[in-house]
C-alpha cells in the first residue's frame, strides 16, 4: 500500500516534471490532405492534452502540434489510421529548450554599445524594467514610465509614454502592448523595439509623435513571461493558482465581453482557460483601466502576439463584422502592404474570427467595443524555431520588419483620425 502510494507520488511528480521541463515532448507539422482530414484535426485539436500552436484554415498549410510523451502513440496511431501525413519538427521540446536557454544567457552578457537594449537575445524582465527606466531618466522630456498595476505575483506593471516633448497634454494616443500570452517572447521584443526607434531614433520617427503619445506595455503578463524563462518555456497564461491543481487564465480569454461564448476553455487546466470570472487577473484589469483611461484619446489599440503573421481585427466572438471594419482593414493592409514591399513576408488580414477562428474574450475586441478605441488590431509575428522560439539571430530581422508594419499603420491612423 504505502509502496503504491510512493510510486504513484513519484510517477505523479515525475509527469509535473517533464510537463515544467517538456522532456520528451515532440512538436508534430501535420499536413491534411483535404476537408475530411482537416476535420480530424479539428477533432483532435478539442483535446486539452493536445498543445495546437497552429491549425490554419487553409488546406495546404500544416497544423502544428506539441504532444506530451504518455500520449505520443495514440497520437500518431490515430494520424496513422485515418494515413494523414505527418513530420517531427522537434524529437525533444525540453532538450531544445535547455539549449536554448543556455544560448540566450551567454548572448545576454555580450554587449551591444549602439542602444540601451540589445536585440541580440531575449531580455529578461528586469533588463526591460531597467531599459524603460534609463529612458525615463535620459529623455525626461519625452518619456514617462508610469507603474500602472500589479501581477498576481507583485511585480510591477509598468506603461511607457512617449510624446515628442511640445508640453501639449491630451493629445490623440496609440496604445500598444505585448506579450499577453507568456512564451510568445518575440511580441514583448517587438515592443522594446517600437520603445527603441521613438524615443533613440526620435528624429527619424518625429512624424509619428506630433499629434500623438504613444502608450506601451511591453510585458502584459510578467509573472508568465519570467515563468517561461526560469520554469517552463512554453507557458501562455498568468501565474495565479486556477484551482488545486492547476495555475493560470489565458488573458487572452479573459476580457469582459461574450466573455467565454466561444473558443475559450472553462477548465482551469487548459491553455485557453477564460479565468473563473471575466478580469479575474490582476493583468488583464490593468490593461482595462488603462484602455479605459484612454478612451477617446487612443485612435489605436495594438497588441502584440506570436505566430502566424496575421493582423487580426474585431470581432473575434462571431464571424460578423463589425459595421466599421473598412476603416480597420485599410490600417491593417496598409500594414501588411508595407511589410510585404520591404521584405516579401506575407501577412493575412481579417477578422480574429473568419481567417484565424473563433476566440471570445480578447482584448482586442474589448478595446474596441468597450473602450470605444476605433481601431483595434492583434499582430501575430512570424514563426521561428518550432514558432515560439526564433533563434536570438532572428530577433533583429523580425522585430525590425515587424516596426515597419507599426509604422506604416500609425501613418495611416495619423492620416486619418
Ligand atoms: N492567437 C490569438 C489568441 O488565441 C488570437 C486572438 C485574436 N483575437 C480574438 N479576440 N480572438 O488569443
Ligand atoms: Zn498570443
Amino acid at each position: 500500500m504505502f509502496i503504491k502510494i510512493a510510486l504513484s507520488v513519484l510517477l505523479c511528480s515525475i509527469a509535473l516534471a517533464a510537463a515544467d521541463t517538456y522532456e520528451g515532448y515532440k512538436i508534430y507539422d501535420i499536413n491534411a490532405k483535404n476537408a475530411f482530414e482537416k476535420e480530424v484535426l479539428y477533432q483532435l485539436s478539442s483535446n486539452t492534452e493536445y498543445d495546437f500552436f497552429a491549425l490554419p484554415k487553409t488546406l495546404g498549410e500544416a497544423a502544428r502540434v506539441m504532444v506530451q510523451p504518455e500520449d505520443q502513440v495514440e497520437f500518431e496511431n490515430t494520424l496513422n489510421k485515418f494515413t494523414i501525413d505527418f513530420t517531427v519538427v522537434d524529437e525533444n521540446v525540453g532538450q531544445t529548450a535547455d539549449l536554448e536557454r543556455a544560448q540566450n544567457s551567454f548572448l545576454r552578457t555580450v554587449l551591444d554599445t549602439s542602444s540601451r537594449v540589445s536585440f541580440a537575445s531575449f531580455q529578461r524582465y528586469d533588463d526591460i524594467l531597467r531599459y524603460l527606466d534609463e529612458l525615463a531618466q535620459s529623455y525626461p522630456s519625452r518619456v514617462t514610465v508610469k507603474t500602472i498595476g500589479k501581477t498576481y505575483e507583485q511585480r510591477d506593471l509598468k506603461a511607457i509614454t512617449i510624446s515628442n516633448g511640445d508640453g501639449k497634454s491630451n493629445k490623440k494616443v496609440i496604445l500598444l502592448d505585448a506579450g499577453i500570452h507568456a512564451r510568445e517572447w518575440i511580441a514583448p521584443a517587438g515592443a522594446l523595439y517600437v520603445i527603441h526607434q521613438l524615443v533613440e531614433n526620435f528624429s527619424a520617427n518625429s512624424n509619428l509623435l506630433k499629434d500623438y503619445d504613444w502608450v506601451i506595455v511591453p510585458v502584459a503578463n510578467p509573472d508568465g513571461y519570467e515563468y517561461t524563462h526560469t520554469n517552463s518555456r512554453m507557458w501562455r497564461k498568468t501565474r495565479k493558482p486556477a484551482s488545486t491543481n492547476c495555475y493560470g487564465t489565458d488573458g487572452n480569454r479573459n476580457f469582459d465581453f461574450h466573455w467565454g461564448e466561444v473558443g475559450a476553455s472553462s477548465l482551469s487546466c487548459s491553455d485557453t482557460f477564460k479565468g473563473p470570472t471575466a478580469f479575474s487577473e490582476s493583468e488583464t484589469k490593468v490593461l482595462r483601466d488603462l484602455m479605459r483611461s484612454l478612451t477617446g484619446r487612443a485612435k489605436m489599440y495594438l497588441t502584440l502576439h506570436s505566430y502566424g503573421n496575421y493582423l487580426l481585427y474585431p470581432w473575434g466572438y462571431t464571424s460578423a463584422l463589425p459595421d466599421t471594419w473598412k476603416d480597420i482593414d485599410e490600417v491593417a493592409q496598409a500594414g501588411a502592404a508595407a511589410i510585404k514591399s520591404a521584405t516579401g513576408t506575407k501577412y493575412t488580414v481579417g477578422s480574429s474570427t473568419n481567417v484565424l477562428y473563433a476566440a471570445a474574450g480578447g482584448s482586442d475586441d474589448y478595446a474596441f467595443a468597450v473602450a470605444k478605441i476605433p481601431v483595434a488590431i492583434t499582430m501575430e509575428l512570424p514563426a521561428g524555431g518550432s514558432g515560439f522560439d526564433p533563434k536570438p539571430a532572428q530577433i533583429e530581422p523580425f522585430v525590425s520588419e515587424t516596426w515597419i508594419g507599426i509604422k506604416a499603420m500609425a501613418e495611416k491612423i495619423i492620416s486619418k483620425y
